[in-house]
């Protein structure tokens, strides 16, 4: 039978240890919470009081729930009271002397069968648990922020943690409604280890100049389903923690990917901590305000991009669902559209393709027809703006032609020729490659610096993003006019240069890799893992199902390309997901991957 957790001490009432009081007080936990001053104490009622009022106004809890949960929180100043605690949580400032000059001193005046947690994020709880004369009655259990919020909660367990004290705080958990994932006692445990490779890469980006903090913020939101970019994540977690996290990891593991980006360092110098300073990779409102202002970092607005060229007539060639997608998009954005259609070089397209096309794109706007989104006469003039040809001279009126062929370069290359040769001077050219260099089809053409890469994310055909890529002969205004018609088609844009990966993939694939990595290394299994990342960081679904939805050929083949532009072992395919895929374990699509579907 699993011990019962009446009475939970909190060492250290910041954001953290506030946020868990309140989740154990909303559990009927008694709680009571210790921290070094008058005003350090006021902050954390602050905390507790600003949030319970929140889920009041939200209608998560009643005015009698809220004064039921604030009635179940003493505060003190004085550790001394937490002494008939059965649990004592510390969740002070990653500092390891501090931290165990606390367990040395909880050791002293807790009774003998309370259980200690820290709530380290980075600190080793082994040294910690050696600092008093329990080791066996000491465990991590490292929360995510917002504590309130974020599902999971980490069970580390060292080498001598007593196996009953590990299941009693399973137990507490459960009751709390938290899922948790136990583990051994590593730099970064599951989670931190995997998600700060991830966070420390957008901020290299950034400092690099590869893109702009609201376009890697944008690119990762929308492509991936993350609830919040990476520097707005870091934002909100800390840069000062975030660096002593990345420390912690590249001592341990001495990867490139945990090196703390210099500009970390420097942010962290300059108090710019994030939210709680009021500025960070954003400014903010106030400091701990979610707000965000514009500021002179601020690149555009979204809608309202400056150079963009007029566009009436958009040019589309291929003949798969993206040429479709992209052909039934501008349609209903208004566009004038001229589709040519493509089967391969050597095999040009005939009228039936042209009648295949133009009927797939009818049968789509029948569909909207009956379900109400469009009326007769929408339907009857955008059947007229549509123009279907298999001569590229009747794209030569296009303002925009959008290439949608199949991923071959060669064959990419060819078509933007023909194109370049007979379609007005004036016009972008935009390839929608996600495996060749767009400055190598540009370059195909007379007009290098009106050719602009547009890669639309997944799901297939033609996600919510719109990777809107320029190359080092770019003109502006080209870019702007493919950002401008992207938006017009209801996609979001994240902007950036050309290089294998653009931005997705650059900073998803070595962030899957690290997770598959963890498996091989057999720190955490398949569902550890993806839970600990579903849970802790509201992942729509964790690195593992990730991969097997993207199918585990296709992802090492973005390995390989990866790979073999940067030569850098974070891009390097797994040697484990090699295996699988010479398994022919290929993800959801064969039924077995990481996980198994029962196909
Ligand atoms: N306290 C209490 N509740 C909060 C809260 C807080 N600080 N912040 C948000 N919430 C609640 C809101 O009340 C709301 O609840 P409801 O939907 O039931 O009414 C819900 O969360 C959504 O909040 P908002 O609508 O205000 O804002 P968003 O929808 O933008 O969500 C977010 C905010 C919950 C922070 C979301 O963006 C998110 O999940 N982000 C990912 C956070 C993450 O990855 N955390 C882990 C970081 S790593 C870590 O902590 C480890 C450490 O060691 C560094």
């Amino acid at each position: 039978m699993a011990r019962e957790f009446r009475k939970v001490g909190i060492v250290g009432l910041g954001t953290m240890g506030a946020g868990i009081a309140e989740v154990l007080a909303h559990h009927g936990v008694r709680v009571v919470g210790v921290d070094v001053s008058d005003d350090a104490i006021e902050r954390g009622r602050l905390h507790l009081h600003q949030s319970t009022s929140r889920a009041v106004a939200r209608g998560k809890l009643s005015d009698a729930e809220r004064a039921a949960v604030l009635d179940r929180v003493s505060v003190s100043t004085s550790l001394q009271d937490v002494k008939d605690a059965d649990l004592v949580l510390e969740a002070v400032p990653e500092d390891l002397g501090l931290k165990r000059r606390i367990f040395a001193e909880l050791d002293e005046i807790c009774t003998a069968d309370a259980v200690l947690a820290t709530n380290t994020s980075s600190l080793s709880v082994t040294e910690i648990s050696a600092a008093t004369k329990r080791p066996s009655r000491v465990v991590g259990l490292h929360f995510f922020n917002p504590a309130q919020v974020m599902r999971s909660v980490e069970v580390v367990r060292t080498m001598l943690t007593d196996p009953d004290v590990v299941a009693d705080v399973e137990c507490l958990l459960g009751r709390l409604g938290k899922v948790g994932v136990t583990v051994g006692d590593k730099a970064g445990f599951l989670a931190n280890s995997l998600l700060f490779g991830y966070l420390n890469h957008a901020v290299v980006l950034y400092e690099n100049g590869y893109a702009s903090r609201e376009d890697i913020d944008t690119a990762m939101r929308v492509a991936c389903g993350l609830p919040m970019g990476p520097l707005a994540l870091l934002d909100l977690i800390g840069l000062d923690i975030a660096y002593q996290i990345l420390e912690a990891l590249f001592n341990e593991s001495r990867a490139h990917r945990h090196a703390p980006a210099p500009l970390l360092r420097q942010m962290n110098a300059a108090g710019l901590c994030g939210r709680k300073t009021g500025c960070g990779f954003y400014t903010y409102e106030a400091p701990n305000s979610p707000a965000v202002l514009a500021d002179d970092r601020t690149p555009y607005q979204p809608d309202r991009v400056a150079g963009a060229r007029p566009v009436d007539r958009v040019g589309v060639v291929g003949s798969g669902s993206l040429a479709r997608s992209i052909v039934e998009s501008a349609l209903r954005a208004g566009y004038t559209v001229v589709f040519v259609p493509y089967r391969a070089p050597d095999c040009p397209a005939d009228q039936g393709d042209v009648d295949a096309l133009r009927d797939a794109v009818e049968r789509e706007l029948n569909r909207s027809l009956a379900r109400g989104q469009i009326d007769e006469l929408s339907k009857k003039v955008l059947s007229q703006r549509i123009i279907g040809s298999t001569r590229y001279r009747d794209l030569a009126d296009s303002d925009l032609v959008i290439e949608a062929v199949p991923d071959d370069p060669a064959d990419k290359r060819a078509v933007f020729t023909a194109v370049d040769g007979v379609v007005n001077p004036a016009a972008v050219l935009v390839t929608t490659t996600s495996a060749s260099p767009v400055i190598e089809t540009a370059m195909a053409t007379g007009r290098p610096s009106a050719v602009v890469g547009a890669h639309f994310s997944a799901p297939a055909p033609g996600g919510p993003l719109v990777e809107v890529v320029q190359t080092i002969v770019t003109a502006p205004d080209a870019a702007d006019t493919v950002h401008a018609f992207a938006r017009r088609i209801g996609r979001h844009v994240a902007r950036c240069h050309d290089r294998a990966g653009f931005l997705v993939q650059t900073l998803l694939f070595p962030h899957l890799g690290d997770a598959v990595r963890m498996l091989q290394a057999r720190y955490a299994s398949v569902a550890d893992i993806d839970t600990a990342m579903k849970y802790g960081c509201a992942y729509p679904t964790g690195p593992l199902e990730m991969l097997d939805s993207i199918g585990l050929d296709t992802a090492l083949a973005v390995y390989r390309r990866l790979y073999r532009e940067y030569r850098d072992p974070g891009y390097a395919p797994p040697p484990l997901l090699e295996h699988l895929v010479k398994a022919g374990y290929l993800g959801r699509k064969t039924g077995r991957g990481f996980h198994d579907y029962g196909g």
